[in-house]
């Protein structure tokens, strides 16, 4: 049985997750409009500590000052009221029309400059409502015609952009930072900044590195074939994990969003394993919330939207129960030594050992049992076992 969830879990949702109505390109919204303020209640009550949102989720495109501020005023007594803190914020620029060609990489400068002054506004409200994470996910930054987007240009335009908000968010004093969300595809063509490796490396291009991270979303990475415990791995490995996305897709095909674990599960164990367990004393690797991202199916009446809701929490800390218990068995540390996981951190030098010395070393060659050290099995298959049996709760 999974703990049911605290605050300490840190769960945290964005607006558009459950306040999503279900439209889609071939039907009608299922679901009528959810309130920001219930929405908030809602997650209070069963136990996530954040809500996230886009700008427009929770001040509809548009409204004038007043009503901005009408907006602001509501949600935060819900805030207040309920102890739900805001995390992470973001700024939609994909849903107007107005977006369609991107926004910081629209070919219509007109277009860009109007982008930078929306996210700008935004940021004043994510430092006011105490956000450390900004994320930017660049749906619309992208293309469906190779001939029609330079791409170096496009490039140059969303470093410009990066910089000029890290420059803003510096002047101000602001505590933020900003975090890339990777995805390959939908609702463009071809999406700028694809992968967590893209975006890893457009990173170090920037005027100020240390203030820009990922943000990876499970789906995002499986859309494109690729590992996403991999793809985390490699963002702490590079000190870039500011934020995470968890949901569940199956396969290479549209993003489905589906509740975390609905998916690839067994990547999923991998995943909770490495946040929980795998920092370099054994302790978490990964200390910021746990957000999801995901869409509560068409098929969902509300009381089924809450519950989805509660799936993607309880999902989580099962898998986390699972991990803990999979460490913890003595079988699994001696496969573990079996496979030699251990030994992959030993540096492949002797400490002030010099390729000279390593040339000098007959052991390590000339007279090296090549065909003996070929023939030792490394078990990866049976440790994987027990991974599953402990995930199926059959150990
Ligand atoms: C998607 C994305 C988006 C972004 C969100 C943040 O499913 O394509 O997850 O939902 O995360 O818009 O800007
Ligand atoms: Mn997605
Ligand atoms: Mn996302």
């Amino acid at each position: 049985m999974a703990a049911q969830p605290t605050p300490a879990d840190k769960f945290s949702f964005g607006l558009w997750t459950v306040g999503w109505t279900a439209r889609d390109p071939f039907g009608e919204a299922s679901r009528a409009d959810l309130d920001p303020v219930e929405a908030v209640n809602r997650l209070a009550e069963l136990g996530a500590y954040g809500i996230t949102f886009h700008d427009d989720d929770l001040i509809p495109f548009g409204s004038d000052n007043a009503a901005r501020d009408h907006h602001i005023a509501r949600f935060r007594k819900a805030l207040d009221s309920t102890g739900l803190v805001v995390p992470m914020v973001t700024t939609n620029l994909f849903t107007h029309p107005v977006f369609k060609d991107g926004g910081f990489t629209s070919n219509d400068r007109d277009v860009r400059r109007f982008a930078l002054r929306k996210v700008l506004r935004n940021i004043d409200l994510a430092a006011e409502l105490g956000a450390s994470t900004f994320v930017m996910w660049g749906g619309r930054e992208g293309a469906e015609y190779d001939v029609a987007k330079d791409i170096r240009a496009a490039l140059d335009r969303y470093r410009e952009a990066v910089n000029v908000l890290s420059q803003y968010v510096l002047d101000r004093g602001y505590g933020l930072r900003f975090a890339i969300e990777p995805k390959p595809n939908e609702p463009r063509g071809d999406i700028l900044l694809p992968t967590v490796g893209h975006a890893l490396a457009f990173i170090n291009e920037l005027e100020h590195p240390e203030m820009v991270g990922l943000n990876p979303e499970v789906g995002h990475e499986q859309m494109a074939g690729l590992n996403y415990a991999h793809g985390i791995a490699q963002a702490l490995w590079s000190g870039k994990l500011f934020h995470l996305d968890l949901n569940g897709q199956r396969g290479i095909k549209y993003d489905q969003d589906l509740v975390f674990g609905h998916g690839d599960v067994m990547n999923a164990f991998a995943l909770v394993d490495l946040l929980e367990n795998g920092g370099p004393q054994g302790g978490p690797a990964y200390t910021g919330p746990r957000h999801f991202d995901y869409k509560p199916s068409r098929t969902e009446d509300y009381d089924g939207v809450w519950a989805s809701a509660a799936a993607n929490m309880r999902t989580y800390l099962l898998l986390k129960e699972r991990a803990a218990a999979f460490r913890a068995d003595p079988e699994v540390q001696e496969a573990l030594a079996a496979s030699k996981v251990g030994e992959l951190s030993a540096p492949t030098l002797n400490e002030g050992e010099t390729y000279a010395d390593l040339l000098a070393d007959r052991s390590a060659f000339e007279d090296l049992d090549v065909d003996a050290v070929a023939g030792r099995g490394f078990g990866f298959v049976q440790l994987n076992q027990l991974a599953l049996e402990h995930l199926l709760g059959a150990r």
